[in-house]
């Protein structure tokens, strides 16, 4: 495992657009496995940067997103799909029938994970995956438990998640109660691994995750044994790690 310690955040967002747009240069047609909240957000915007400046092409990519929440129509704001065009493929040439999520609105979960581990097997794996890190530990929505759940599935989102997600939607009813994710097998076979990770409120979780012990009540704790993982922090971030 690699630690690229930057100073804030915009520094930590430009180092993660830098290994990304390595990575579509290097491979024009890539997988890309892409994550959704606020962390990546700077990192989407300095590739926007460089597409803008004609650095980068992404004519040939493909990607693939961690997850998505059930229940949520695409053109709904919260929906991770909907993030994803607002914030990166409005914004480059991505060819959109090329990027992948989670189906939010397939009411039959076992169908909507079926379908989803059939589109990531038929891309033929993901070459980098950028992920977000999560207070509890949590990647994807692979929240703590105990055992690491392997493929695409559907996740009850704890309560404390759905009160913490309240606040963007009119009422608690409202906020969806479950969710699709990538299983941590998959996140495991993407060939490079780029966690981003901002601010003092994710130091604990960036120290169990990175330096304690590897066990499914922390689940980003198996990207310990990934062979090509780089973990992007900024100092805040890494204010536990000695
Ligand atoms: C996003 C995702 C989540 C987030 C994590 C951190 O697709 O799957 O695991 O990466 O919750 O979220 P932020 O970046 O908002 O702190």
């Amino acid at each position: 495992m690699v630690i690229i310690k930057t100073k804030n955040y915009e520094e930590m967002s430009a180092r993660a657009a830098n290994i990304i747009a390595a990575q579509v240069t290097m491979k024009p047609n890539c997988i890309l496995g892409l994550a959704t909240g606020s962390t990546p957000i700077g990192t989407y915007a300095k590739l926007v940067e460089k597409y803008n400046a004609g650095e980068l092409d992404f004519a040939g990519v493909t990607s693939v997103n961690l997850d998505e929440y059930k229940g949520l129509p695409k053109e709904n704001d919260q929906s991770y799909y909907y993030f994803m065009h607002d914030h990166l493929f409005s914004h480059i040439n991505i060819d959109q029938r090329r990027t992948f999520l989670p189906d939010g609105t397939e009411p039959d979960a076992k169908k909507a994970c079926e379908a989803y581990n059939d589109i990531i097997h038929s891309v033929g794996g993901i070459d980098l995956q950028l992920l977000g890190l999560g207070h509890n530990g949590h990647i994807g929505f692979n929240e703590p438990d105990d055992c690491f759940a392997l493929e695409t599935h559907c996740v009850d989102l704890t309560e404390s998640t759905i009160k913490a997600n309240q606040r963007f939607f009119a009422s608690y009813d409202d906020v969806p109660k479950q969710a699709y994710t990538m299983g941590i097998k998959t996140i495991l076979q993407a060939k490079k691994v780029v966690v981003v990770v901002s601010g003092a409120d994710k130091a604990e979780a960036v120290y169990k995750s990175f330096f304690g012990p590897v066990t499914p009540q922390v689940p980003a704790s198996i990207l310990q044994l990934h062979p090509d993982c780089i973990v992007v922090a900024d100092e805040a971030a890494l204010s536990l790690v000695k």
